[in-house]
This record gives C-alpha cells, structure tokens and sequence, in this order.
C-alpha cells in the first residue's frame, strides 16, 4: 500500500535521494530544507508500506511574486510509476498551495530536450552512358 503526506524535515534526505536518481537537476540539500522551512505543507511524499519514499513533490511560492506558486521538482520512482502517483502529489500541493495561500495556479518548469537531427540527402549520381 502507498500513501502520501506531507513532507518533514526528516524525509528530506530520502527526496533528495529520490531526485538524484530520477532526474539531471539535482538539488543542494540545504534547497530542500529551504523549502520544508519556508513553505511547510507544499512538499509532498509518497511513501510505501515500510516506509521507502518512492515519490515525492517540492512545492514553494515565488520570490518575486507570492500570487504565484512553482513546482520545483517532481519525481516517482521508476518501479512504482503510472499509478497515478504523481498526479496524487501534484494534486495535494496544489491543494496546499491554494487553501493555505489563497494562490490558485502553480508552475512546473520542465528541461525540453531538444534533438538537433542531421539530415542528408543524398542523390543518385547516374551515370549515363
Ligand atoms: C513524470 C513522473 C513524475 C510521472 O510519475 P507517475 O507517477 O508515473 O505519473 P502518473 O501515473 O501520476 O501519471 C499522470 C498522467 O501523466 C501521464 N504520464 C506519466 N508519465 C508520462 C510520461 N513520461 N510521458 C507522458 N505522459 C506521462 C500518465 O499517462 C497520466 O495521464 P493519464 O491520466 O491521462 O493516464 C515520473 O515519470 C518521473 O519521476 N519522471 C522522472 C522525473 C521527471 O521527469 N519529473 C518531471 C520534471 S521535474
């Protein structure tokens, strides 16, 4: 069985984990703990039966403007993906994010990776005699 709460400041270094092996934007640890300070009920976890963090979100509110919220990271891992999870966690953040300060839309900024193809074409060269 899996469940979700949300995070405290002793489930940070098993997000941090979480990140590192799932995605290429990892996190300074002491990120995490500006997060779970700053902005206490908008990181979520999901968590298994004995207890292994297997997804989680780090929610926060912008700097510059605090009408606005941003996902920072999102991330499940791969064995428990397509279970909904991540839908569960960014639902519950946004939840959060919108009950507790009144903000009602929340961003996730995502890396597009971008593949440069290279195209040849070549032609026949026919040789008439
Ligand atoms: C992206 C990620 C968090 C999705 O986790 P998940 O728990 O498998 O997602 P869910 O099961 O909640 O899926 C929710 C919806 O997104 C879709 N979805 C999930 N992963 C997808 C993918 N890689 N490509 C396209 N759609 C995807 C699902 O099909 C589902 O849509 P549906 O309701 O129409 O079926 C997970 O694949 C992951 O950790 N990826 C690596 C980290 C990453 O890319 N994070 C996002 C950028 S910060």
């Amino acid at each position: 069985m899996l469940s979700i709460r949300t995070c405290n400041v002793y489930d940070l270094l098993a997000m941090h984990q979480c990140n590192s092996i799932n995605l290429p934007e990892n996190y300074n640890l002491k990120y995490y703990f500006y997060h779970a300070i700053s902005w206490p009920s908008l990181s979520q976890i999901a968590e298994d039966c004995s207890g292994k963090v297997c997804g989680y979100t780090l929610g926060k509110l912008e700097e510059e403007n605090e009408k606005k919220a941003h996902l920072t990271s999102v991330a499940v891992l791969k064995n428990y993906r397509k279970q909904k999870l991540a839908y569960y966690l960014i639902t519950l953040t946004h939840q959060y994010v919108n009950d507790i300060y009144n903000v009602d839309n929340i961003s996730l900024h995502v890396r597009v990776k971008v593949l440069l193809v290279k195209i040849e074409i070549t032609y026949p060269i026919l040789n008439a005699t």
